[in-house]
């Protein structure tokens, strides 16, 4: 393989780091319990452990294999490695890099709430022992132009990360935050399993109950599983351009995959005990993170402080995550259009900045603005979760699986053994296409 002037992670932990960084976030910590807390618990894990093993992994394989082999972004991978006659591919990737600024205008929206519990928790104005009501609160703050506040104050902390570059920006960064986000998770599950009703929280999430599995769990389960993983719009893409020629594919997906799902349980193990110890309910939807753990908070001993961690464990969460879904559209504007670092990012984060303006307004002033009864935030979200991630993941699986030269897939994923190696290709060519082509059309006519 040619190794060239393009930046590389520099080491293996540095390889770790970012793409687990990216991995882990808002998806992980905030969707997830939700998620597991609407369908049922133990039998949406199980369902979404099997989703990541099958489809999961081959499709970050595929996406790490486009980027190492041609040391692109997604749209001139695409372009580099689709055979002659093949070049309408691109306009896959032009969707990925699409996906990624709208995913990060609504993300980097409710990572900016993060920023103001965070802020309220240090200030002690989340745990105030007068008597309050969380949802209130909740829609009172994000109707109003503080969001709007924090929304560009976390772009802005996100874009001097990006500036940066490569090494010293995203790897350095990960680096540190990723080991502070590990320690940070271990206390907060030791916290909750000592809680008095830790047990019905823990059996809740880990005894599954499969008379509870549907169609809807199924697809949701695999729609989580994509998400979480980033997959489907060319970040991972990106990273596997800066991956050394040394880096071992499989075992990195594999490992960056384990320890998404990891955290993605202990997540749970996080809020399930706690949930049943104060008497809540596990399905109360996206604003368990929200309005559910503050009142929870208020009634743990030494509320405050744990406020003030989990909100900073989210905060590091999404920040890794929103510097990946920035770095997709900035290796674009690079390489396609010869722009100078700087200038990408100001692009790139420009436009974001303008469009999640529009999202964080949707709650307040914007709520009336509305297409087919959904506001600005709804749209983003629920274009790029059910159109775009999905078609974007069935293209990179198909373009991998049967388009991309076969030499070129098998010397980039080994130094895995030929039945590994066979198994990826073989999920990409044949399960993941119908896997996905499923969830798609249940999201858009289920
Ligand atoms: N995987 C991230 C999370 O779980 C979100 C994300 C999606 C990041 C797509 C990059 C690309 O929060």
């Amino acid at each position: 393989m040619k190794e060239d002037n393009r930046p590389k992670f520099t080491t293996k932990f540095g390889v770790i780091a970012a793409t687990v960084g990216s991995a882990v976030g808002l998806g992980n910590i905030w969707r997830f319990p939700y998620e597991a807390g609407a369908h049922g618990g133990g039998a949406f894990l199980a369902v979404n452990i099997l989703c990541v093993l099958l489809i999961g992994i081959p499709v970050v394989c595929a996406e790490f294999l486009m980027g190492r082999s041609s040391r692109r972004n997604i749209f001139g991978a695409m372009s580099a490695l689709a055979p002659k006659g093949g070049r309408w591919w691109r306009f896959a990737g032009m969707l990925g890099v699409v996906s990624g600024t709208l995913i990060l205008s609504f993300y980097a929206v409710v990572a900016g709430w993060t920023l103001e519990y965070l802020f309220q928790s240090v200030t002690g104005n989340l745990t105030a022992p007068d008597v309050r009501d969380s949802h209130a609160e909740f829609m009172g703050f994000t109707a109003g132009w503080r969001c709007v506040f924090w929304t560009v104050v976390l772009l802005a902390v996100n874009t001097v990360i990006v500036l940066r570059g490569v090494q010293k920006g995203i790897e350095k960064v990960s680096n540190w935050m990723m080991p502070l986000l590990f320690v940070l998770l271990v206390m907060m599950a030791v916290n909750s399993l000592i809680l008095p009703g830790a047990k019905e929280g823990l059996s809740f999430l880990f005894c599954p109950d499969f008379s509870h599995v549907d169609s809807s769990t199924v697809l949701s389960a695999l729609g989580q599983a994509f998400f979480s993983l980033s997959v489907g719009l060319g970040t991972l893409t990106v990273y596997g351009s800066y991956f050394p020629s040394r880096t071992k594919i499989v075992k990195s997906a594999s490992i960056m995959a384990g320890l998404d799902t990891m955290v993605a349980i202990v997540a749970g193990v996080i809020i399930f005990p706690a949930v049943f110890s104060f008497g809540m309910e596990p399905a109360a939807g996206p604003q368990l993170v929200f309005e559910v753990l503050p009142d929870i908070f208020r009634q743990m001993t030494g509320g405050g402080i744990w406020a003030a961690l989990f909100f900073l464990l989210l905060l590091i969460a999404s920040l890794t995550s929103t510097i990946s879904l920035s770095e997709t559209g900035v290796a674009f504007c690079v390489e396609h259009w010869n722009l100078g670092r700087g200038k990408a990012v100001a692009l790139t984060l420009g436009i974001v900045t303008f469009f999640a303006i529009f999202c964080a307004l949707s709650f307040g002033p914007l709520s009336g603005a509305t297409l087919w009864g959904m506001t600005v935030f709804d749209i983003f979200d629920y274009v790029t979760s059910n159109i775009f991630l999905p078609v974007g993941g069935m293209l990179v699986s198909i373009f991998v699986g049967w388009i991309v030269d076969r030499a070129t897939v098998d010397r980039e994923l080994r130094p895995a053994s030929r039945f590994i190696r066979r198994s990826v290709i073989f999920l990409l060519r044949y399960v993941c296409p119908v896997a996905i082509l499923a969830v798609f059309l249940n999201n858009l006519f289920g």
